[in-house]
């Protein structure tokens, strides 16, 4: 059997109460898999004076994957490295419904489509500062009809959508409608009335590429708009593609619609990286209770699994979840049980293991 490296970071707050038993349960499936864990964060600082130093990063680059806790603080640069430095632009969020998840819908049977987000540029570059530094570039806004320096002492954020950055979250979206074999639609949303420049480029690009995948039905709406049409009507969505920030947002949204942020996976794909992370946070208020939900992380490690090209064991995992949520024992608190965090793991080691 073929060894495969994982690195894992099992994160901060509630994240290892997840993290940690993931971890040894893809161990004892004896799958081939070795687990590495980079020292980052505030034991890292004390000893080579950085919160994520070159021997972490050597060790992702070595690994094969990287299975991810959700950070908090100073170990969010291991997350920028996994998102930048790897060049992770494709992140791929499943809202898929599994008979006994808590949706509030009255029918959630059959949801089944991609937020896929675009990962690395809009809004999140970072690129932020004083209004008072860009007074040289004389900016006038036709909507405001005033000069930027009119309306006062204040912050910038730039947006930045790029044409090669477009074409490949776009062409991915196609590629996955192909792959999936499901609906076959991709649906593009962005501001692109207001934001006719930056997110009208989205668009328009995603005119062009339409038109050489003629097997796919694509269609695209505002974003307000469309995140309306995801509540109505989720169960008509296949992939939906979009930049950086909105992907943040409607995947957090479509995660209410099958029953809570503790059921959402996510997979960050570059040309030649991929990382493993549940789409919720570090969830501080319920840290070291053992209330968690280990649905989003167990499924993030399904998608790895995939990845590593170890399908048949990502199945099995993906089986012992939706058999748990079928029989509707062993359920967190978020989805209406009363059941901790180990209660659930040791209910998924006896299906998997
Ligand atoms: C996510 C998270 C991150 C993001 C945070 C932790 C920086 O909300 O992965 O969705 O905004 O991308
Ligand atoms: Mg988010």
């Amino acid at each position: 059997m073929e060894t495969k490296t994982v690195a894992v970071f099992i994160g901060d707050d509630a994240s290892p109460e997840v993290m940690v038993p993931a971890v040894a349960l893809i161990e004892d499936m004896q799958l081939g898999i070795e687990f590495i864990e980079p020292v980052i964060g505030k034991a890292a600082q004390a000893e080579t004076g950085s919160f994520f130093p070159a021997e972490a990063k050597a060790q992702v680059d070595a690994a094969d994957a990287t299975f991810f806790g959700s950070t908090s603080g100073d170990s969010t640069q291991a997350l920028f490295y996994l998102r930048w430095g790897k060049q992770t632009y494709a992140n791929v969020r499943p809202c898929r419904y599994f008979a006994g998840f808590n949706s509030p819908l009255a029918k959630p049977e059959g949801i089944d489509f991609i937020v896929l987000r675009e990962n690395l540029e809009d809004l999140y570059l970072g690129l932020e500062g004083d209004t008072d530094d860009l007074a040289a570039l004389n900016l006038y806004s036709r909507h405001a009809r005033a000069n930027l320096a009119e309306l006062g002492a204040g912050k910038y954020s730039i947006k930045v959508i790029t044409e090669a950055g477009s074409e490949r979250i776009i062409r991915y979206a196609f590629e996955l409608a192909r792959k999936r074999g499901g609906r076959r639609k991709v649906t593009l949303t962005s501001k692109y009335n207001m934001l006719a420049v930056a997110d009208g480029l989205f668009l328009e690009i995603g005119k062009e590429l339409a038109k050489e995948y003629s097997d796919i039905e694509f269609e695209h709406f505002i974003v307000d708009d469309f995140l309306c049409r995801m509540i109505l009507d989720p169960h008509a969505l296949d992939v939906v593609v979009m930049p950086n920030l909105y992907g943040d947002i409607m995947s957090d949204g479509a995660a209410g619609l099958i029953g809570g942020l503790g059921l959402a996976p996510s997979g960050c794909y570059g040309d030649d990286y991929a990382y493993f992370e549940s789409a919720h946070g570090t969830a501080p208020d319920i840290a070291g209770q053992n209330i968690i939900n280990p649905t989003a992380t167990v499924l993030s490690a399904a998608m790895m699994l995939e990845y590593l090209g170890m399908g048949d064991a990502a199945q099995t995992l993906e089986a012992g979840v939706r058999s748990i949520y079928a029989t509707g024992q062993c359920l967190t608190r978020d989805q209406g049980g009363a059941s901790s965090t180990s209660d659930f793991y040791s209910a998924l080691r006896s299906q998997v293991l």
